[in-house]
């Protein structure tokens, strides 16, 4: 039985759906069984269970031998995993693919990328077999702008000048379901995953302008203003100075990186941020003017 953490969010959704296309059964670990169940149309199990809830954590890894860990962000992210990865280790779980970041290291000046990195190290101590996936940003990070991008034609980043080789969560979660199912080529690897090329944000508001027929403009934010923003929607401050530390980074060309590793996994290329863009155009177009009188 593969275990699959994270279900209800962004990747976790795809990797379920991907892997039901396959043909295989699995068991998806929810926080709140009504929120999972639209999950059932993939044939999944569902099994209530909590990273912070060790005895969750045991029924939910009960008769299971493959597992994701995929944790949230969040400042005990590191705790949330070691209860995890104890409560593998009392199941007998084999093998663990474990969702990371780029950039993760218990060195890490930024600490989403020590929390990752703390995370990897208790997985690598802890003896049981795994996979680790390091993608770069999400390409599917860009809807939290869809409104902005469709109606006002902007969006708004503390980026700076960065360019960063965004990737698209239908490739992430695909090198996820083949890391999961090929363990015998994939445990003990670690690989980081990015896009096909790297884009500065003005590339990207080019790709958007291009493809959606209407001009997109990028706004680079200050910091300040970022955190505003964010404190304004009601988003925690821990939060917001997470990504700030993460813009700051990628301010000094951090992101950039372009890698060779989903081709290896997958054996063809990932999808470009102009195709990204093709396949959720509706997302991101006004919505239709009234009629003419
Ligand atoms: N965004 C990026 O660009 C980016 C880039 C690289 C790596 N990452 C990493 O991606 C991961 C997040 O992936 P995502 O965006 O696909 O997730 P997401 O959409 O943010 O969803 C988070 C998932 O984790 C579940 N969850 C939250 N707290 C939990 C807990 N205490 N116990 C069990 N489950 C819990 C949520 O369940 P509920 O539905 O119950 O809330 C949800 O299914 C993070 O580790 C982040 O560092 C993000």
């Amino acid at each position: 039985m593969i275990l699959i953490t994270g279900a209800t969010g962004t990747n976790g959704q795809e990797i379920v759906k991907q892997l039901a296309e396959q043909g295989v059964t699995v068991r998806a670990m929810v926080r709140n069984l009504a929120k999972g169940e639209p999950l059932k149309a993939f044939n999944v199990e569902l099994v209530e269970g909590d990273f912070s809830n060790p005895a969750s954590l045991d029924a939910a890894l009960k008769g299971v031998d493959k597992a994701l860990m995929l944790p949230p962000i969040a400042p005990n992210a590191v705790e949330l995993q070691r209860n995890f990865i104890e409560a593998a280790k009392r199941a007998g779980t084999a093998y663990i693919v474990k969702f990371s970041a780029i950039g993760a290291d218990p060195n890490s000046p930024m600490r989403l990328g020590r929390w990752h990195g703390d995370a990897e190290q208790l997985l690598a101590d802890s003896g049981i077999a795994y996979c680790t996936l390091r993608p770069n940003g999400f390409m599917q990070n860009f809807f939290a702008f869809a409104p902005l991008i469709a109606n006002q034609g902007l969006f708004a980043q503390p980026g700076g000048q960065s360019s960063i080789s965004h990737i698209d969560v239908r490739d992430i979660s695909e090198a996820i379901v083949q890391t999961l199912l090929n363990e015998t080529v994939h445990a003990g690897k670690a690989y980081t995953l990015t896009g096909p090329e790297s884009l500065s944000f003005d590339q990207v508001a080019a790709n958007f302008s291009q493809v959606l027929g209407h001009t997109v403009q990028y706004i680079d934010q200050a910091p300040e203003e970022f955190k505003a923003n964010m404190l304004a929607w009601g988003q925690p401050e821990w939060l917001a100075d997470t990504f700030n530390e993460m813009f700051a980074l990628y301010r000094t060309g951090w992101g950039a990186e372009v890698t060779e590793d989903f081709t290896t996994i997958t054996g063809h290329a990932p999808r470009s941020f102009e195709q990204f863009i093709q396949d959720n155009r509706q997302a991101f177009m006004p919505e239709a003017a009234p009629a003419a009188v």
